[in-house]
């Protein structure tokens, strides 16, 4: 839907900042389209304004390799531009990357301000709004900051720890459990909560499996919603010596996506094996449990690039993971549904906490309830500040 033309500031009731948050605001409900597509880059949208204050061009970065939202806006706006004002929710990129620098554009356009939410924090992209002022730009940096952040938060952690946001993903039953005794779990949740949680994959740069859950589920791994306009999609399986079967669904279905990450531990024979099938391998060396090191592991794919990991289990990858304290985010799918027994295996394995002041914290985000179940986002306490309510 696009906003009705405004005149503000011209009729003086607004103060300068209520008109900048307002079309920052609508800046950001674009950007917010790029959900699905603009991975690995960050979902950007831009509002300009020409120079009577009325709304003259609207974009965003829909897809990575697609033009930035700038560019989208100003093609819009055309020679409305002009002495006009640019609202974008990422400071303009200065660097020749898929695409040439905005400042360029947003130079030649002649706009005379720029209102940008946040700096970005890539030291090859940044420095774009310094290049704006150097020629002649007045620019506004900060407005509706902590919204732009809370919009982009997967990717501002990879920008700047350079390592994947790792959300941990499972289905559980009101008890926790994510299998009965005998390995059952298929469906502990109802159709409208699996549905939602194949959304998830369609926003998530990869997904990782343990070759546990290949083994007792067999899993396809498929994005099947065609949300994402990329084809892009790493499926990962960690199975330290490529024991999982040859003829496993997720390989007979789109090898060339998967990476099955193991040691040195894998026999020479498998690994030809999985080559053949056109599968990629990557072999980490052992952490101290003699698996793929996590972290080694993380760093590779950080550089891929994978901006954000869905981690769908099982029981045992969710526990090394927060072992190691890298459970950034938790997407549990709750199920009214008891299975008790001590015997069934419960969402989160590995060592766990020995006394409570070491298990982990998070901060619930958001409750949203599907059907018969209900959805629980959490975020890590130490994250979560742009994400508690204003
Ligand atoms: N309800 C749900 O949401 C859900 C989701 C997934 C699975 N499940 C259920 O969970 C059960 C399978 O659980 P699982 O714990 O055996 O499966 P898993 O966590 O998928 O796989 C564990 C295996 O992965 C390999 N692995 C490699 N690196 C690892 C690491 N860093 N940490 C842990 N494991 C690593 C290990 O084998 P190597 O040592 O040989 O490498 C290990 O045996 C099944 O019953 C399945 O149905 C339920």
């Amino acid at each position: 839907m696009r906003c009705s033309q405004r005149r503000d500031g011209m009729m003086g009731d607004h103060s300068p900042n209520e008109t900048d948050l307002r079309w920052m605001r609508r800046a950001l409900e674009l950007a917010a389209r790029g959900r699905f597509g603009a991975s690995p880059n960050p979902m950007v949208g831009a509002v300009i304004l020409d120079v009577e204050g009325r709304l003259a061009g609207e974009g965003f970065h829909e897809r990575v390799g697609g033009p930035h939202a700038e560019i989208n806006a100003l093609a819009e706006a055309g020679e409305r531009a002009r002495s006009g004002t640019l609202y974008v929710t990422l400071e303009p990129c200065n660097h020749y990357g898929k695409t040439p620098p905005c400042t360029d554009a947003i130079l030649e356009a002649g706009m005379a301000r720029v209102v940008i939410a946040i700096p970005d924090p890539n030291p090859q992209a940044g420095g774009g709004a310094a290049r704006l002022r150097s020629g002649g730009v007045q620019v506004t940096m900060g407005v509706a900051a902590v919204e732009a952040r809370r919009l982009n938060y997967r990717w501002l952690h990879w920008a700047s720890a350079q390592k994947p946001w790792i959300t941990l993903k499972a289905a559980v039953s009101l008890d926790g459990k994510v299998a009965t005794r005998r390995g059952d779990s298929r469906w502990i949740t109802c159709e409208a909560a699996r549905r939602r949680s194949l959304e998830l994959r369609e926003e998530y740069d990869a997904i990782l499996v343990g070759a546990g859950t290949v083994r007792a589920d067999n899993p396809r791994l498929t994005r099947r919603l065609g949300l994402n306009p990329n084809g892009r999609w790493l499926r990962i399986v960690l199975d330290s010596a490529l024991d999982i079967p040859a003829d496993a669904a997720l390989i007979r279905e789109d090898p060339e996506s998967v990476l099955l990450v193991h040691t040195d531990r894998a026999p020479a024979d498998r690994r030809e094996r999985f080559r053949d099938a056109g599968v990629r391998l990557l072999e980490i060396e052992p952490g101290p449990d003699g698996r793929p090191a996590l972290t080694t592991l993380l760093r590779a794919l950080a550089a891929e690039p994978v901006v954000s990991l869905l981690v769908e289990g099982g029981p045992a990858v969710h526990g090394s993971f927060n072992d190691a304290g890298l459970a950034d985010e938790i997407e549990l799918f709750l199920a009214p549904v008891i299975i008790g027994g001590v015997q069934a295996p419960a969402a989160i394995g590995g060592l766990g906490a020995g006394m409570l002041d070491e298990a982990k914290r998070y901060i619930i985000v958001s409750v949203t309830r599907h059907d018969t179940d209900v959805e629980i986002r959490v975020i890590r306490a130490n994250e979560a500040d742009v994400h508690r309510a204003d």
